[in-house]
């Protein structure tokens, strides 16, 4: 389904080593679909989560063209430029540059403590260190179970300092009938996150 136009709209987009690619890629196809400029970074294991659970050829150098074939024609309303995650000298890195808000998807527990710390210790970290220290939108997507007392105070810093917390935990009220509806479900709640609107589910009616 195509979802409501935002031209114009730039977005950062962190995909880290947590099992949920597939949301990653719903995501970033629906944000195309709005129009947008994504600045997306995959981490190393972003990268692995994304062959591992999509197959081989979901490569990081193919993006476009997976996208394109999942999702259709519709995804060409936005573009997206790929940075390293090892690259801190990028715009990204910098409150200067005009990125209006980010999202981690899937965040991994090892990323959301280096946000929740502060640790800046490659560019997805300090990407998300920027939307909070410049009061921007940052909603990040762990995935683990059961978590760690840890993990669960982490969380707590990280909404804390301003983000949203979005665990990738899809709904069923909907009735989902595929594998594609969990991860649409989660995408539209990511893009309302954003400040979008978004058709990727109907809104609940009260019925
Ligand atoms: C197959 C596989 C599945 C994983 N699933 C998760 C997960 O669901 N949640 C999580 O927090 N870490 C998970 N991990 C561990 C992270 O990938 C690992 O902590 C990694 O260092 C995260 O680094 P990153 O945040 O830079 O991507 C998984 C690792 C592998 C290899």
């Amino acid at each position: 389904m195509s979802q409501p136009s935002s031209p114009g709209r730039r977005i950062a987009v962190g995909v880290t080593g947590a099992s949920g690619a597939l949301y990653a890629i719903r995501t970033i196809a629906a944000l195309l679909e709005a129009g947008c400029h994504l600045e997306i970074v995959f981490s190393d294991y972003g990268k692995r989560l994304l062959m591992d659970e999509l197959g081989p050829d979901a490569k990081v150098d193919r993006l476009h063209d997976l996208l394109a074939a999942r999702y259709g024609p519709s995804i060409q309303q936005g573009t997206f430029d790929l940075h390293s995650n090892k690259d801190l000298g990028a715009t990204l890195a910098s409150g200067s540059h005009r990125c209006e808000a980010m999202v981690i998807v899937p965040c991994s527990m090892k990323t959301l403590a280096g946000v929740a710390l502060g640790l800046s210790r490659n560019l997805i970290e300090r990407a998300a260190d920027v939307m909070l220290k410049e009061k921007r939108r940052l909603v990040l997507v762990p995935r683990e179970t059961p978590m760690s007392l840890p993990e669960l105070r982490n969380m707590v810093s990280a909404s804390e300092a301003g983000a949203m917390m979005l665990p990738a935990m899809p709904a069923f009220y909907q009735q989902p009938k595929t594998i594609d509806d969990l991860a649409a479900f989660i995408a539209g709640k990511i893009l309302n996150g954003l400040g979008f609107e978004q058709q990727l589910f109907p809104p609940w009616k009260g019925e």
